[in-house]
């Protein structure tokens, strides 16, 4: 055939292959979630298999474990016991409560490892839900903002890197912003679930925290999050998302969940210069994790072209769950 252009010729030999790629993953694209909880002992969580909740003293060996693979950051989320649990989750801002322990235990014993946090009220809340639920059954957003704020000057007194704001209430990023530079925290940044929507792939991770939204006595609890989480049907609405969260003073924009929001995070990589990160949720993992142990899958090979492919679609950053077996095996290619 008489063809001017062949792109094969492009793909021929390795060398020529590698040459040419536009995205590649490194250990410092992750950042890895960790749960922790308040006993001695390691306990697997059943839904999310390789994944488990931390004992304080695991919790540092497994961060080491990730720093000394490459891995620059970690995320903590906190299992509280169900007597430490209240309608208005104050336990979130208890500065001797597990969040701000594991905090100061990291930054003393891994200083160079940043550490970002989780601020929502969900594992702290009677009610399973991220804000305050009011006698009506509604999740009321500026009473609620009151205690995030205090959970996030908590977390940054006890020395964390990054704060995560993934309640998706109404003008948190600003007043957490305000309530930080107040008492001198400027330094530390806020990595904003921007673009959250209301999911079924949740699923295991509200398992792993027994977080998900139940009633315990008369009050009506809404039994989703879609009065505050995005609705999976719209994608122009992340746009204002976006815009409010760069004025409010973001630092980085979060999109969750990855998979099955990719033209989300292409959108916003469009719409803004800031970074962008790719939540690739607890359902995502579990996914994998369940049909590899069939071996209908190869996991290794599935896992590195899914995270690949947030790269792609725009994501500077990427929280997973396999942030450890990745990048011991982008460190073997
Ligand atoms: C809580 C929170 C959730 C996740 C991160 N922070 C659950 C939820 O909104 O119900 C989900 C993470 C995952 O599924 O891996 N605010």
């Amino acid at each position: 055939m008489d063809l001017i252009y062949r792109p094969r010729r492009l793909r021929r030999t390795a060398s020529l292959r590698s040459m040419i790629q536009e995205n590649t993953l490194s250990a410092s694209d992750f950042i890895y979630p960790l749960f922790v909880h308040e006993g001695k002992d390691v306990q697997p969580i059943g839904a999310m298999p390789g994944i488990n909740r931390w004992s304080l003293d695991s919790l540092l060996k497994e961060a080491e474990r990730a720093w000394n693979l490459g891995i620059k950051c970690v995320v903590l989320f906190p299992k509280i016991s169900e007597s430490l649990k209240t309608e208005d989750g104050v336990e979130c801002f208890n500065e001797k409560g597990l969040i701000p322990r594991a905090i100061r235990l990291l930054k003393k014993e891994l200083p160079e490892m940043t550490v970002m946090t989780d601020v929502a009220l969900d594992p702290y809340s009677s009610d399973g839900h991220d804000g305050i639920v009011s006698s009506e059954g509604v999740v009321l957003n500026d009473e609620t903002i009151v205690n995030l704020c205090k959970q996030a000057l908590v977390q940054a007194q006890s020395g964390a890197d990054l704060i995560g704001p993934s309640d998706m209430m109404d003008g948190r990023v600003g007043a957490i912003r305000e309530a930080l530079d107040d008492e001198g925290f400027e330094h530390v940044g806020i990595i904003s679930y921007t673009a959250k929507y209301s999911s079924a792939y949740y699923g295991p991770f509200r398992e792993a925290l027994d977080s998900a939204p139940k009633a315990l006595n008369a009050k009506p609890i809404p039994k989703d999050k879609s009065t505050y989480q995005m609705n999976p049907a719209n994608a122009r609405e992340a746009r204002i998302e976006a815009h409010l969260d760069e004025q409010e003073g973001a630092d980085i924009l979060m999109v969750k969940p990855g998979l099955a929001y990719m033209d989300i995070i292409y959108r916003l990589k469009q719409e803004s210069d800031l970074p962008i990160a790719a939540y690739n949720v607890s359902g995502e993992y579990s996914m994998i994790k369940a049909a590899a142990a069939k071996s209908w899958i190869d996991e290794k090979a599935v896992v590195l072209e899914t995270l690949l492919s947030f790269k792609r679609a725009g994501a500077d950053l990427i929280l997973t769950y396999h942030a450890c077996d990745a990048a011991q095996w982008v460190r073997d290619v």
